[in-house]
Protein backbone atom coordinates (compact mmCIF):
# COMPACT_ATOMS: atom_id res chain seq x y z
CA UNK A 1 0.00 0.00 0.00
CA UNK A 2 1.36 3.54 -0.77
CA UNK A 3 1.39 6.41 1.48
CA UNK A 4 -1.92 8.24 -0.40
CA UNK A 5 -3.60 4.87 0.16
CA UNK A 6 -2.39 4.60 3.47
CA UNK A 7 -4.23 7.58 4.47
CA UNK A 8 -6.95 6.97 2.38
CA UNK A 9 -7.91 3.70 4.62
CA UNK A 10 -7.41 5.26 7.35
CA UNK A 11 -10.71 5.98 9.56
CA UNK A 12 -12.29 6.16 12.60
CA UNK A 13 -13.85 2.85 13.26
CA UNK A 14 -15.48 2.10 16.47
CA UNK A 15 -16.70 -1.69 16.24
CA UNK A 16 -13.45 -3.08 17.03
CA UNK A 17 -12.35 -6.47 18.03
CA UNK A 18 -9.73 -8.65 20.12
CA UNK A 19 -8.86 -10.17 17.11
CA UNK A 20 -6.25 -8.68 15.07
CA UNK A 21 -5.36 -9.42 11.84
CA UNK A 22 -1.80 -10.11 12.49
CA UNK A 23 0.41 -11.14 15.80
CA UNK A 24 -0.33 -8.38 18.58
CA UNK A 25 4.02 -8.01 18.79
CA UNK A 26 3.58 -6.86 15.06
CA UNK A 27 1.61 -4.11 15.90
CA UNK A 28 3.48 -3.06 19.16
CA UNK A 29 6.50 -2.75 16.59
CA UNK A 30 4.36 -1.10 13.87
CA UNK A 31 3.84 1.51 16.70
CA UNK A 32 7.22 1.83 18.45
CA UNK A 33 8.43 2.32 14.49
CA UNK A 34 5.94 5.17 14.22
CA UNK A 35 7.38 6.69 17.03
CA UNK A 36 10.71 6.37 16.04
CA UNK A 37 9.94 7.99 12.03
CA UNK A 38 7.86 10.62 14.13
CA UNK A 39 9.53 14.43 13.98
CA UNK A 40 9.34 16.42 17.07
CA UNK A 41 10.39 20.12 17.05
CA UNK A 42 14.26 20.56 17.78
CA UNK A 43 14.17 16.98 17.85
CA UNK A 44 13.00 16.75 21.36
CA UNK A 45 11.55 13.87 21.82
CA UNK A 46 8.43 14.51 24.18
CA UNK A 47 5.78 12.20 22.65
CA UNK A 48 5.45 9.13 25.21
CA UNK A 49 2.87 6.10 23.79
CA UNK A 50 1.68 3.52 26.39
CA UNK A 51 0.46 0.47 24.47
CA UNK A 52 -2.01 -1.66 26.47
CA UNK A 53 -3.55 -4.37 25.74
CA UNK A 54 -4.97 -8.02 27.27
CA UNK A 55 -6.90 -8.13 30.78
CA UNK A 56 -5.03 -4.57 31.45
CA UNK A 57 -7.60 -2.97 28.40
CA UNK A 58 -10.52 -4.25 29.97
CA UNK A 59 -9.15 -3.28 33.17
CA UNK A 60 -8.36 0.12 31.61
CA UNK A 61 -12.10 0.85 30.42
CA UNK A 62 -13.32 -0.11 33.15
CA UNK A 63 -11.61 2.19 35.40
CA UNK A 64 -12.37 4.94 32.79
CA UNK A 65 -15.80 3.84 33.21
CA UNK A 66 -15.80 4.45 37.02
CA UNK A 67 -14.32 7.51 37.17
CA UNK A 68 -16.90 8.49 35.36
CA UNK A 69 -19.24 7.72 37.73
CA UNK A 70 -21.73 6.62 35.54
CA UNK A 71 -22.11 9.74 32.99
CA UNK A 72 -20.69 7.85 30.47
CA UNK A 73 -23.02 5.62 28.90
CA UNK A 74 -21.96 1.57 29.64
CA UNK A 75 -22.38 0.56 25.76
CA UNK A 76 -19.62 3.70 24.67
CA UNK A 77 -17.62 2.24 26.85
CA UNK A 78 -17.99 -1.00 26.38
CA UNK A 79 -17.40 -0.81 22.75
CA UNK A 80 -13.99 0.83 23.37
CA UNK A 81 -13.54 -2.22 26.02
CA UNK A 82 -14.02 -4.82 23.28
CA UNK A 83 -11.07 -3.60 21.64
CA UNK A 84 -7.79 -5.49 21.55
CA UNK A 85 -5.61 -2.77 22.95
CA UNK A 86 -5.49 1.03 23.82
CA UNK A 87 -2.57 3.15 22.90
CA UNK A 88 -2.17 5.99 25.52
CA UNK A 89 -0.79 9.33 23.87
CA UNK A 90 1.32 11.70 26.45
CA UNK A 91 3.87 14.75 26.52
CA UNK A 92 6.67 14.63 28.94
CA UNK A 93 6.27 18.23 30.04
CA UNK A 94 9.71 17.76 31.86
CA UNK A 95 10.90 17.46 28.32
CA UNK A 96 9.46 20.59 27.39
CA UNK A 97 10.76 22.22 30.46
CA UNK A 98 14.12 21.47 29.75
CA UNK A 99 14.14 22.24 25.87
CA UNK A 100 12.12 26.08 27.19
CA UNK A 101 15.49 26.58 29.63
CA UNK A 102 17.94 25.39 27.22
CA UNK A 103 15.88 28.28 24.24
CA UNK A 104 13.99 31.00 25.96
CA UNK A 105 14.00 32.91 22.45
CA UNK A 106 10.97 29.89 21.60
CA UNK A 107 10.24 29.02 25.78
CA UNK A 108 6.19 30.18 24.62
CA UNK A 109 6.53 27.58 21.22
CA UNK A 110 7.63 24.44 23.21
CA UNK A 111 4.48 23.82 24.85
CA UNK A 112 2.30 24.14 21.38
CA UNK A 113 5.17 22.33 19.34
CA UNK A 114 5.00 19.28 21.58
CA UNK A 115 1.05 19.14 21.36
CA UNK A 116 1.37 19.30 17.66
CA UNK A 117 4.40 16.71 17.70
CA UNK A 118 1.71 14.08 19.79
CA UNK A 119 -0.98 15.08 16.92
CA UNK A 120 1.31 14.12 14.17
CA UNK A 121 2.08 10.76 16.72
CA UNK A 122 -1.21 9.92 16.59
CA UNK A 123 -1.63 10.33 13.24
CA UNK A 124 1.28 8.41 12.41
CA UNK A 125 0.64 5.01 14.10
CA UNK A 126 -3.41 5.42 13.12
CA UNK A 127 -2.59 5.39 9.53
CA UNK A 128 0.14 2.51 9.88
CA UNK A 129 -2.58 0.48 11.94
CA UNK A 130 -4.72 1.02 9.48
CA UNK A 131 -2.11 0.24 6.48
CA UNK A 132 -1.86 -3.27 8.38
CA UNK A 133 -5.40 -3.70 8.36
CA UNK A 134 -5.83 -2.41 12.26
CA UNK A 135 -8.94 -0.46 12.95
CA UNK A 136 -8.61 2.50 15.62
CA UNK A 137 -10.59 5.54 16.70
CA UNK A 138 -9.07 8.57 18.91
CA UNK A 139 -10.95 9.53 22.11
CA UNK A 140 -10.39 12.47 24.69
CA UNK A 141 -11.60 11.48 28.16
CA UNK A 142 -8.50 13.15 29.43
CA UNK A 143 -8.13 14.98 31.87
CA UNK A 144 -10.64 13.63 33.82
CA UNK A 145 -9.07 10.35 34.01
CA UNK A 146 -5.57 11.59 33.97
CA UNK A 147 -4.60 10.35 38.10
CA UNK A 148 -6.31 7.13 37.03
CA UNK A 149 -4.37 6.78 34.51
CA UNK A 150 -0.80 7.86 36.16
CA UNK A 151 -2.01 5.16 38.62
CA UNK A 152 -2.74 2.28 36.61
CA UNK A 153 0.57 2.38 34.24
CA UNK A 154 2.74 3.96 36.85
CA UNK A 155 3.83 6.87 34.34
CA UNK A 156 5.71 9.71 36.05
CA UNK A 157 3.98 12.90 37.07
CA UNK A 158 5.43 14.56 34.07
CA UNK A 159 3.58 12.56 31.63
CA UNK A 160 0.63 14.41 30.55
CA UNK A 161 -2.26 12.14 29.01
CA UNK A 162 -3.27 13.90 25.61
CA UNK A 163 -5.47 10.90 24.08
CA UNK A 164 -6.71 7.50 23.90
CA UNK A 165 -6.23 5.14 20.50
CA UNK A 166 -8.77 2.11 20.88
CA UNK A 167 -7.27 -0.30 18.39
CA UNK A 168 -8.24 -4.12 17.07
CA UNK A 169 -9.86 -6.15 14.27
CA UNK A 170 -12.40 -4.01 12.43
CA UNK A 171 -16.36 -5.63 13.25
CA UNK A 172 -18.08 -3.62 10.64
CA UNK A 173 -17.19 -0.43 8.35
CA UNK A 174 -16.57 2.90 9.25
CA UNK A 175 -19.59 5.43 8.81
CA UNK A 176 -20.29 7.61 5.22
CA UNK A 177 -18.12 10.59 5.47
CA UNK A 178 -19.29 14.09 3.69
CA UNK A 179 -17.32 14.85 0.71
CA UNK A 180 -16.27 18.31 0.68
CA UNK A 181 -14.60 21.09 -1.79
CA UNK A 182 -11.32 20.98 -0.38
CA UNK A 183 -9.92 23.71 -2.49
CA UNK A 184 -11.88 25.83 0.04
CA UNK A 185 -9.10 24.89 2.75
CA UNK A 186 -5.95 24.49 0.36
CA UNK A 187 -5.49 27.07 -1.83
CA UNK A 188 -2.69 26.95 -4.47
CA UNK A 189 -0.96 30.48 -5.35
CA UNK A 190 1.48 30.93 -8.01
C1 LIG B 1 -7.53 16.11 17.09
C2 LIG B 1 -8.67 15.14 16.96
C3 LIG B 1 -9.48 14.90 18.05
C4 LIG B 1 -10.52 13.95 17.96
N1 LIG B 1 -11.23 13.63 19.09
C5 LIG B 1 -12.16 12.66 19.01
C6 LIG B 1 -12.84 12.23 20.18
O1 LIG B 1 -12.60 12.71 21.28
N2 LIG B 1 -13.78 11.25 20.06
C7 LIG B 1 -14.06 10.66 18.85
O2 LIG B 1 -14.92 9.77 18.79
N3 LIG B 1 -13.42 11.04 17.72
C8 LIG B 1 -12.47 12.02 17.78
N4 LIG B 1 -11.79 12.37 16.65
C9 LIG B 1 -12.12 11.73 15.36
C10 LIG B 1 -12.78 12.70 14.40
O3 LIG B 1 -14.11 12.96 14.80
C11 LIG B 1 -12.72 12.06 13.01
O4 LIG B 1 -11.35 11.86 12.69
C12 LIG B 1 -13.36 12.94 11.95
O5 LIG B 1 -14.74 13.04 12.15
C13 LIG B 1 -13.10 12.40 10.54
O6 LIG B 1 -13.53 11.07 10.43
P1 LIG B 1 -12.53 9.90 10.03
O7 LIG B 1 -11.55 9.75 11.16
O8 LIG B 1 -13.37 8.68 9.84
O9 LIG B 1 -11.80 10.30 8.78
C14 LIG B 1 -10.76 13.29 16.72
C15 LIG B 1 -9.92 13.56 15.64
C16 LIG B 1 -8.89 14.45 15.75
C17 LIG B 1 -7.99 14.67 14.57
Amino acid sequence: MDYMEAMASRRSRYALTKTLPLPLADAEALIRRAAELTPDAFNMRSARAVIVSGEKQDALWDGIYTVFGGKVPREKIDGFRAACGTVLYFIDTDVVRTMQERVPRYAENFPVWAQQAGGMLQYSVWTALSAAGIGANLQHYNPVIDDMVRMFCGTPPSWQLTAQMPFGGTAAPAAVKEGETVSDRVWTLC
